[in-house]
């Protein structure tokens, strides 16, 4: 899979977020090691905090399915800036695999690509 196939896959995903709040939606679409592909959108709470934003979605239905290894994340939203992972799901996404490669794009379907590893240098682990 091409990184535009999978930062498509991702654009897709952003058209199933749930964002009444924000109006920002994210889509995402985890590559597993084995090359199965689990896609994610932002799900929104009234609790704020609540929120579960694309890239924790997508890898939470991967690990749920089995699958802790990944080499790739394309991150999507119709926005005016690369949309870089927040820190939270840096942290997330660094548990299982903390120098993946990480797809950003903004409106127009352009992107940048970045490690996990610079994006989250010294992740916390015990
Ligand atoms: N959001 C994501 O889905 N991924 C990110 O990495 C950044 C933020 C969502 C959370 C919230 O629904 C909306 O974008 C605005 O913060």
């Amino acid at each position: 899979m091409t990184d535009r196939q999978l930062m498509s896959m991702a654009k897709e995903a952003s058209l199933n977020a749930y964002t009444p709040y924000s109006h920002f939606a994210v889509g995402a679409a985890l590559e597993c090691e084995d090359g199965t592909v689990f896609t994610g959108c932002n799900v929104e709470n009234a609790a704020l905090g609540s929120t579960i934003c694309a890239e924790r979605t997508a890898c939470c239905k991967a690990v749920s399915e089995g699958h802790r290894r990944f080499r790739r994340v394309a991150i999507y939203a119709d926005s005016e800036n690369w949309c870089t992972p927040c820190g939270a799901c840096r942290q997330f996404l660094a548990e299982f695999s903390p120098d993946m490669e990480v797809l950003c794009a903004k409106a127009g379907g352009r992107y940048v690509s970045y490690r996990l590893s610079e994006l989250l240098p010294h992740t916390f682990n015990f």
